[in-house]
């Protein structure tokens, strides 16, 4: 990727980059929706991602290219506006340029940019928080700063609660920020504080993207988010994680029958986080795929963020040979279902759940067969 970017840079705006980042994808390994609560969710940077060219110009001019929009997109020097269309993409990078002064650093006049990928989009394994990490790398390299990880993690979340316009919690960011080979990433979102968790080499995990999307998916997303505010509200707690099972089932008649459920969910996911983090230290794949389909069940009924789609590819996965457990990965609504396999899971039987996927619904999902991989870096820089 590297060369082709920096091949690709020379085509487009005919000179070299000074600076090539990259930043990963991610699955949300189990942690579903807890994050914004203040709870814990672990996750895992993937080895595809998004990487980023920049070079500095003089005329305060920011041009953006990127191969998925195919075209560039040139704003006038200071220009901060948010994009629609073709050109939303932009709103990644300038969301991160926007959001620099806020943690102190500084932000490039103009410059040229250009970012490739190969993550597919809308797969539920957050290009955006990628894009988002490789840009912060790539503005600070340009000028020669080097902020630390938990900044720039920041500086993405930022980017995305504040321009972009999703009330995300930390996870995206963080998993891309901090990821490491042959390890998940655990978050205790509070603090933040970040943490890496070693995964025994034989977990293999494997994505089906459904290619589904819920219409209103952005506004689901906010509503659940909503819901769970206000049910710690009525709970007497700041945020959910300051919540006890006991205390939801004595507070359960002052809630909404939603408020009840999605509070039940959050509370239940936030000790299978910790179940999970226990049972891997003792290399315990069974009892961690158990509580990863657990987690894909409660979504499915208390926090009602999943679809047809989703529970089809769970129900086909969770139940077979060679795979500890299944769940839908990220925000919901539509997305991506991920399973944790054992190396004998192999690509005919990954075929066979998807060709009983497109009897059923008409279309075939994608297929990846994933590892994880390192967190967001800067790749290269000119003298
Ligand atoms: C999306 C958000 C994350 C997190 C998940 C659900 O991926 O960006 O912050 O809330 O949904 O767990």
């Amino acid at each position: 990727m590297h060369s082709k970017l920096t091949a690709l840079f020379q085509t487009i705006y005919g000179r070299p980059p000074e600076v090539v980042t990259r930043a990963p994808g991610r699955i949300e390994f189990i942690g579903n929706h807890t994050d914004y609560n203040g709870g814990s969710v672990l996750g895992a940077a993937i080895n595809r991602g998004v990487w980023v060219g920049a070079a500095r110009r003089d005329d305060g001019v920011r041009r953006f290219f990127s191969e998925f929009a195919g075209k560039i997109t040139t704003l006038p020097a200071g220009e901060l506006v948010r994009q629609s269309g073709p050109a939303s993409w932009v709103n990644y990078p300038l969301g991160v340029l926007a959001a620099l002064p806020a943690f102190g650093l500084p932000g490039p006049e103009g410059f040229d940019f250009l970012a490739l990928s190969d993550l597919p989009a809308g797969a539920g394994l957050s290009s955006s928080a990628a894009i988002e990490l490789a840009s912060a790398l790539a503005f600070q390299a340009l000028l020669g700063s080097n902020p630390d990880r938990e900044t720039v993690v920041k500086v993405g979340k930022h980017a995305e609660n504040h321009f972009v316009g999703v009330p995300c919690g930390i996870l995206d960011q963080g998993v891309s920020g901090f990821g490491r080979r042959d390890h998940l990433v655990y978050i205790d979102c509070r603090g933040p504080r970040f943490e890496t968790v070693p995964l025994p080499p034989t977990a293999h995990f494997w994505i089906f993207n459904t290619h589904t999307k819920h219409a209103l998916v952005d506004g689901l997303y906010a509503s659940r988010h909503r819901e769970c505010m206000e049910a710690a509200r009525a709970l007497g707690v700041g945020l959910l994680v300051e919540a006890k099972g006991a205390q939801l089932e004595h507070a359960r008649p002052g809630l909404s029958p939603e408020g009840y459920k999605r509070a039940r969910h959050v509370i239940d996911e936030i000790e299978r986080v910790e179940s999970a983090r226990q049972a891997l230290r003792r290399g315990d794949l069974s009892t961690t795929g158990r509580l990863l389909t657990a987690s894909h069940q409660s979504s499915q009924s208390l926090f009602e963020n999943s679809t047809a789609e989703l529970d089809y590819l769970v129900e086909m996965l969770a139940g077979g040979l060679n795979v500890y457990g299944a769940r839908l990965t990220g925000g919901g609504f539509g997305g991506a279902v991920m399973a944790l396999t054992s190396p004998a899971f192999g690509a005919a039987q990954a075929a066979a759940v998807a060709s009983g996927y497109a009897e059923r619904f008409g279309t075939r999902p994608d297929v990846l067969h994933t590892q994880t991989g390192p967190g967001a870096e800067v790749v290269w820089k000119a003298n």
